[in-house]
């Protein structure tokens, strides 16, 4: 059973990842300094999975912890490395935070993958390493522009370290370039938890829906779409999750073409956020209050992916529809709020 090492396996994609890859005869441990999630999800992963993993609650920026755990197992097959910070305004306003925990964490992994010869690598990229395209839908070839944050920009750095070490190392990377990750997994024991008010489209939604946020903002309808809003290409969780299992299996079976491949991860359809917003309505029943807001600093005007390289080499198949998307999210939303209520009255019972 081969053994995947994990960075991030506390976070959103990276709890969901983990259950799919353990769901299919992996065995997992997980590198992840809690500065941003909690072992709520090492519990949620262990209710669906009846597992539960090792986290290695450690620092990538610190070498000396990092290469602690590679001494600790030395059976490692593979790493799949999403453990980065990935707000994108957060990041126009603290750039070097950014730079420094995104690209000395991935430093010191590349230098213990070199040290301990671990022989395959999947890194968590984006398509924010497009910028603004000028055309849609893009390829893997699609030229990348500029990046509109330094978040982007560590995402891109990140690829070309990649590429470059990969060739001088005896190592097959992949390169899985995420759309727009959205949704939760349907046991509702895992998703998405974000730190403070959610900057993202749907948490965004879901809280206001909630009741948590009293109106959220539609950062502009004047854009040159077909309803004025922005596109982007939504995926599900799980979707994204399964196909890093197939990436790792892809690197084992020795099946990859080069030793850095690259693949889009979205479902090749581009919604916009009003669409987003009424698909939620008719899935929850309710109706959403929300208001037509400024433009948003940084905003790609429209994005979605051409995915036929992952489908065809990875024999991807996406199972998430934006419906389902979008019920997992709201499902998920209804449990947290299911256990802060129990949470508050055991207290007012205490
Ligand atoms: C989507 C659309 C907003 C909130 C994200 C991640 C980034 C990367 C790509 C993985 C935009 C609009 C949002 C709100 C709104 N993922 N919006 N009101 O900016 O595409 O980037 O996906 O690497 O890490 O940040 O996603 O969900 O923030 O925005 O109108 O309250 O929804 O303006 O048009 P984005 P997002």
């Amino acid at each position: 059973m081969p053994t995947i090492l994990v960075t991030g396996g506390c976070g959103y994609i990276g709890s969901h990842t983990i259950v799919d890859l353990i769901e299919n005869n992996f065995d997992v441990i997980s590198i992840d300094d809690n500065s941003r999630s909690t072992n709520i999800a090492i519990d949620g992963i262990q209710k669906i999975t009846g597992k539960r993993i090792k986290n290695y609650k450690v620092d990538l920026k610190d070498f000396n912890d990092t290469r602690a755990v590679f001494q600790e197992n030395q059976h490692i097959d593979g790493i799949i490395h999403f453990a980065a910070y990935k707000a994108v305004g957060e990041s126009v306003e603290k750039p070097l935070l950014y730079f420094e925990n995104n690209m000395v964490g991935l430093i010191n992994l590349l230098k213990c993958v070199s040290e301990f010869n671990i022989p395959h690598f999947v890194f968590s990229s984006s398509c924010t390493v497009y910028g603004n395209p000028d055309n849609i839908p893009v390829t893997e070839k699609s030229p990348m522009k500029e990046a509109e944050s330094p978040y982007g920009a560590t995402k891109q750095m990140g690829e070309q370290m990649i590429k470059d070490f990969s060739k001088v190392n005896n190592i097959s990377s992949i390169l899985l370039r995420y759309f727009n990750p959205v949704g939760a997994h349907p046991s509702t024991y895992i998703g998405e938890l974000p730190i403070g008010k959610p900057m993202n489209l749907v948490p965004a939604i879901t809280q206001t829906a909630i009741g948590k946020i009293s109106t959220m903002f539609v950062h502009g309808n004047d854009y040159d779409t077909r309803d004025g809003s922005c596109i982007r290409d939504y995926i599900h969780v799980c979707d994204i999750a399964h196909a890093h299992t197939l990436g790792i299996q892809y690197l084992l079976d020795k099946r990859n073409r080069t030793n850095c491949d690259i693949f889009n991860l979205g479902t090749g359809c581009g919604v916009t956020v009003l669409e987003a917003i009424h698909t939620f309505e008719e899935v929850s029943g309710l109706k959403l209050n929300y208001e037509i807001g400024p433009r948003r600093l940084g905003d790609v005007v429209a994005i979605f992916a051409n995915n036929e390289l992952a489908i065809q080499k990875l024999n991807w198949q996406i199972k998430y529809d934006l419906n389902a998307m979008l019920k997992t999210a709201w499902d998920w939303e209804l449990k947290l709020k299911e256990e802060e209520d129990l949470l508050h009255n055991q207290t007012l019972l205490n």
